[in-house]
């Protein structure tokens, strides 16, 4: 089932989503002693990184921490997820760097480096691997972790991580639908009215998973935290009028 959570700005969507990462992690601990998290990239999950970061009371120690998708660039580059929530968050908790699980996507051979994190990920959690949380971004173009539209990868739905070219930044590797549908939980974080066509095909449009990836996670407990600017409410501030 989608819920969507729509709130007045980006201050209040990513004070909800802090808040639901944490309640989140707290209901894996206390359910099974640890909570395996995906984390997102793109630029939206800055600001929730940094809220969590900050937020008291986290156990750290029992979080495990993999990647929605990672860009086929060196770790320290400006366009990395992994740098991207080491700055943000990682290296601002005392989280056991043996619980931080990057993606290899430096690897000159990406099908290989899938496949390894896929072995890792199952190892970990299980076949199917079983994340307790994945936080999500969305595209203009309606992707979602690096599930291009009408891409093989966002068709894909034995394999767990596959590589996939992409059209923006770099080649990528990501987590297929069979990984994110056997999460327990999907937060996607979502602002800006430039994200409104892609969240309205999402939550509106009739099923397409290959066109909207994220149709294919409609029977996932999947919830959305939006902005007024992406729910496509026009006197939202800042939104074209
Ligand atoms: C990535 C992300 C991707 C992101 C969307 C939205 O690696 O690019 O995982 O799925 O969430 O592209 O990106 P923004 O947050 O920058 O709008």
């Amino acid at each position: 089932m989608m819920r969507c959570i729509v709130l007045p700005d980006v201050e209040s969507v990513e004070d909800e989503a802090t808040r639901r990462l944490v309640a989140g992690i707290g209901k894996a601990q206390a359910q099974h002693g640890r909570c395996a998290l995906a984390l997102a990239g793109g630029s939206t999950p800055r600001g929730v990184y940094r809220r969590l970061a900050a937020w008291p009371g986290v156990d750290w120690q029992r979080v495990l921490v993999f990647w929605g998708d990672e860009r086929a660039v060196p770790p320290d580059s400006p366009d990395s997820n992994q740098r991207l929530a080491r700055e943000a968050l990682l290296d601002q908790v005392p989280i056991p760097p043996s619980q931080v699980h990057p993606m290899p996507a430096g690897s000159p051979d990406l099908d290989n480096a899938a496949r390894q994190y896929e072995d890792l990920l199952c190892s970990l959690l299980g076949r199917p691997p079983r994340l307790d949380l994945v936080l999500l971004g969305l595209g203009e173009d309606a992707h979602t972790a690096s599930l291009f539209p009408g891409s093989a990868a966002a068709a894909e739905r034995a394999r767990f991580v596959v590589a996939t070219p992409a059209p923006v930044i770099a080649s990528r590797l990501t987590l297929t639908i069979a990984a994110l549908a056997a999460a327990d939980s999907l937060l996607f974080v979502v602002h800006g009215a430039s994200k409104a066509w892609a969240l309205r095909q999402v939550l509106h449009a009739a099923p397409d998973p290959l066109r909207v990836p994220a149709h294919a996670l409609r029977d996932a407990a999947v919830t959305f935290v939006v902005d007024r600017a992406a729910a496509g409410d026009r006197s939202a501030h800042g939104s074209p009028s």
